[in-house]
């Protein structure tokens, strides 16, 4: 009984406090950025979604050497990312945008908002 009594406010803490849940989703979207059951975003899109991030070297039709760097992808609203990682995205005139190079992706609704829910806070850090 003793131990019920001990525990009550912790339990009744952990239950109210949205703020911890929040920095855990936080911390899934991280893990899930980085290994999102295939190529991890960070190795296009930058360590944090900021992107930088140089996928490739090409030459343009004047032989210039040029690279191929990935965006800045913390600016998306959920559902962006979800058309985006389905490859159904579309632009500000509602022109799907093929992607040429970013994989599909497998995600469930919740892993797409653990996602969203890190970019978001990398970006206003
Ligand atoms: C192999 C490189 C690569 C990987 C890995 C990658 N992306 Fe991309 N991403 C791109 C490129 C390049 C574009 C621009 C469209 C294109 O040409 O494919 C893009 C575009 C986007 C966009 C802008 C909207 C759109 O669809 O054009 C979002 C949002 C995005 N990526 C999110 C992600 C997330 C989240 C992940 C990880 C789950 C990821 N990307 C993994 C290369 C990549």
């Amino acid at each position: 009984m003793r131990l019920i009594l001990l525990l009550l406010p912790i339990l009744l803490l952990s239950d109210t406090n949205t703020d911890d849940s929040f920095l855990l989703e936080i911390e899934y979207g991280k893990m899930l950025y980085n290994n999102p059951r295939g190529i991890a975003c960070s190795k296009c899109h930058g360590k944090e979604g900021k992107g930088g991030q140089v996928i490739s070297k090409y030459y343009d039709k004047n032989s210039n050497p040029k690279l191929l760097k990935g965006i800045d992808i913390t600016h998306y609203s959920f559902e962006q990312l979800k058309l985006s990682l389905e490859n159904k995205f579309r632009d500000e005139k509602n022109h799907r945008v093929r992607h040429k190079i970013m994989p599909i992706y497998y995600l469930t609704d919740q892993e797409i908002k653990a996602i969203h829910t890190y970019l978001k806070s990398v970006r206003d850090k």
